[in-house]
């Protein structure tokens, strides 16, 4: 599979557009980014470590907090054969999925990542898991350790990240997954913010 670049994924974006040609804010600010343009630079090395995993066909790919789903929609434009799978808890981001992605693809919850059990039933098993590891710092140590042994049992591959607020307050990403329990692979990450981690 080859490397999506910055310029296809600017493409890809190209479908946010809303008909008047005026950039939807909701496709960006939902996600907490100032613009697309944004947004898509920080989201692209996310897409990259996903792609250099050894994932199977059609590998389930799961986005605890994924906004309004603009994460996935990068990942399945470089992976169109993904099944993007994610939980919010805000349930009027998931409204956007619909200018996403086709009509039932992937499978999506509204919920609390740290609480609901919706994702993991039946014993349903994902390729990837993206964790913005700052949300390990938040959780009571209970609920912490659930969401763990799920990623345990039901993942086989967590890739972190975390976005430039939480990078600056804790000084580093080593330092940030250090705070949340996590010890990132650097050496498979494809930026400083970005990297596979064992729980
Ligand atoms: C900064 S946005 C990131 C969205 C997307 N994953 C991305 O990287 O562009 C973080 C999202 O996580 C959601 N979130 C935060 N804590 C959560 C939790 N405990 N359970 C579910 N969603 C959560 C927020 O509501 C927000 O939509």
């Amino acid at each position: 599979m080859r490397d999506l670049s910055l310029r296809d994924l600017e493409m890809a974006g190209g479908k946010f557009f809303d008909d008047s040609g005026r950039e939807d804010p909701r496709y960006h600010l939902d996600n907490g980014f100032p613009s697309v343009a944004v947004m898509t630079l920080y989201h692209l090395p996310i897409v990259t470590a996903v792609q250099r995993l050894a994932l199977p066909q059609h590998p389930r790919i799961l986005d605890l907090g994924c906004g309004n789903g603009a994460l996935l929609a990068h990942i399945c434009a470089a992976r169109p054969d993904c099944v993007p799978c994610g939980i919010e808890r805000e349930p009027e981001r998931l409204g956007y999925l619909a200018a996403l992605f086709e009509r039932h693809k992937g499978e999506w919850h509204v919920g609390d990542m740290f609480l609901s059990h919706a994702p993991w039933r039946e014993q349903k098993r994902y390729a990837a898991a993206l964790l913005m590891v700052g949300r390990l710092t938040e959780a009571r140590a209970a609920s912490v350790q659930h969401l763990l042994h799920r990623l345990r049992g039901q993942v086989d591959h967590v890739i972190g990240y975390a976005y430039p607020d939480w990078i600056a307050r804790y000084g580093g990403f080593a330092e940030l997954c250090a705070a949340a329990g996590l010890t990132p692979i650097p050496a498979l990450g494809p930026a400083d913010f970005v990297a596979p981690v064992r729980l």
